[in-house]
């Protein structure tokens, strides 16, 4: 039976348009969809937007448009860009869509006949912008923990979650395995959040009408955590007639997420899960912030990279690369304008792009464009061989264990090793003598060969350069194919090439940073 891959991102605020950040996630959820895919699984790769609560609600207004329209504007620059960023989702789910508001009115009521959930006063801390209420413990400064802005005391009559029920359980699964990576979050959630004692969350609230109705006491909305969190199953039909694969999908594969929101995933989520008996996603991971200076990039920051432009103008696939490679597995990444130039000429022009209009290039002059069917090998193939070999293991395990930069390295190892080895066996000296053209034909060969096993390891994170490579080196249908990679040599022995452009053109740095100064970005 085929196996089931369930991937999910956070379902992001339609408060603003997209940026790069919101690219980070999504895109790596799609290398690894991809990847799962190209494996032989039955993916759902599943996005949408969180489209409820008085942010939006103000922001449509201060837009002059009500809340639905101005969400179904800002939602259409998502979904455009994801299309533009060659993002495979499978499904995009909306939390204004009915569906999906009938399973969260079934949750919401489902936790309150068992118990989970009641009726109280809220009194606390509240960020309006992070729509986050803190206790006084958590505020830093007096301000909120998560952007540093001014927290109101607030007090309504609202429904709270027993999130303070599941702290035993809740623990136990924090420490079990690999649950949520990476392993400091586990103790970051432990220390600052259960240790302390676990607050009940606040669910509804009666201060605003932009959300989804409670059922059974209509002054209330459900407040953002069930319904955002709700996504994951509801775009399975869970407790709706829209889809019908829960089933067969849940529990989920891998969330993904960035650290700010870890909380909600690896706290609230289970405890909802456990009071509704459903089981637990199997992992969670929460990545690090891409940054701009050292603050997070965000839209209410206003300094946001425009990912159109630097995909317009640089390749979809370039800011692909850049964004995964440049994200460590903890930590953050700041987006430099310039290394960003930098690693597309030294990663992709110099050592990937080289290595195929080089190696392409002497097949077509040597032999013009068709490999002979002969081999002679030395000693000198066995380590880009053995090379090739291990690169696949080592990147499938870094990427399983979400480690998606050091993925990247590992086949980029690869393609070194190739160039190195075309400094040593020299096939322009080889080309010289007509009694080796058996060797040069090998040389090229191995290159050729490498050059696939890179291509097809590649085609998760540069899904429109890596069909081009591969139809440059002459792969045929069953030599694009993941299985195909263990292996050194499935290439067909008289692979025939085509030239082309260079794949990824080299840039004039200084010129580009001077398109990308930030008077440029604003206009741009
Ligand atoms: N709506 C909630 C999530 C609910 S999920 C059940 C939300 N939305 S958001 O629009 O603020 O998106 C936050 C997520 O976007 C982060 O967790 C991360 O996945 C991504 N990112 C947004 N800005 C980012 C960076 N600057 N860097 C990396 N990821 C970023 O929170």
């Amino acid at each position: 039976m085929t196996e089931k891959f369930y991937i999910t991102t956070p379902i992001y605020y339609p408060s603003g348009s997209p940026h790069i950040g919101h690219c980070y996630t999504t895109v790596a959820c799609d290398a690894i969809a991809r990847y799962k895919r190209a494996k032989g699984f039955d993916v759902l790769f599943l996005t949408g937007t969180d489209e409820h609560g008085q942010k939006i609600e103000e922001k449509a207004q201060a837009a002059g448009l009500d809340p639905q329209t101005y969400a179904d504007n800002v939602v259409a620059e998502f979904k455009k860009l994801w299309t533009f960023m060659n993002v495979s989702y499978d499904r995009f789910v909306r939390t204004t869509d009915d569906y999906h508001i009938k399973t969260v009115q079934y949750i919401f009521e489902e936790l309150y006949k068992r118990g989970y959930i009641y009726k109280s006063e809220y009194k606390g801390k509240y960020c309006k912008p992070c729509e986050s209420f803190w206790t006084d413990s958590q505020l830093v400064d007096g301000k909120c923990p998560d952007c540093g802005r001014e927290v109101v005391e607030t007090t309504e009559e609202a429904y709270f979650f027993k999130l303070s029920a599941f702290a035993d359980k809740l623990k136990a699964l924090l420490e079990s395995g690999d649950f949520l990576l990476p392993e400091s979050r586990v103790n970051e959630m432990v220390n600052n959040f259960i240790k302390p004692g676990l607050a009940d969350l606040c669910v509804s609230r009666t201060s605003f009408k932009w959300g989804v109705p409670v059922t059974f006491d209509d002054k209330h909305v459900v407040y953002v955590w069930i319904d955002a969190l709700s996504n994951y199953i509801s775009a399975l039909g869970y407790h709706n007639d829209t889809y019908h694969d829960f089933e067969k999908f849940w529990p989920a594969d891998v969330h993904m997420m960035a650290k700010e929101i870890v909380r909600f995933h690896s706290l609230v989520w289970p405890a909802i899960l456990m009071a509704l008996d459903l089981p637990m996603p199997k992992k969670l991971y929460a990545h690090g912030w891409i940054t701009m200076g050292d603050k997070k990039m965000s839209k209410s920051l206003g300094n946001v990279v425009n990912p159109f432009v630097l995909g317009e103008r640089y390749g979809v696939d370039a800011l692909r690369y850049e964004v995964l490679r440049e994200m460590p597995y903890s930590g953050d990444s700041m987006f430099v304008s310039e290394l960003f130039l930098q690693r597309i000429n030294t990663d992709l022009a110099n050592n990937l792009g080289n290595l195929v209009s080089r190696t392409t290039s002497m097949v077509q002059k040597y032999f013009q464009g068709t490999l002979p069917a002969e081999r002679e090998a030395e000693s000198l193939d066995a380590d880009l061989i053995a090379v090739a070999e291990a690169a696949s293991k080592k990147m499938e395990n870094k990427l399983n264990a979400m480690h998606i930069s050091e993925a990247l390295e590992e086949i980029f190892v690869l393609i070194s090793r190739a160039n190195k080895y075309i400094d040593e066996t020299t096939p322009w000296s080889l080309a010289k003598d007509e009694s080796k053209k058996v060797r040069l034909a090998t040389v090229l060969y191995n290159l050729l060969e490498t050059i696939r096993i890179s291509a097809i390891m590649l085609e998760p994170f540069m899904p429109n350069t890596m069909p081009e490579i591969l139809k440059r080196i002459g792969a045929g249908a069953d030599e694009v194919k993941w299985d195909s990679i263990y292996t050194f040599g499935k290439l067909n022995p008289q692979a025939t090439v085509t030239l082309g452009d260079p794949l990824f053109p080299r840039i004039n740095i200084e010129q580009e940073l001077a398109f990308l100064s930030p008077d440029q970005e604003k206009s741009a």
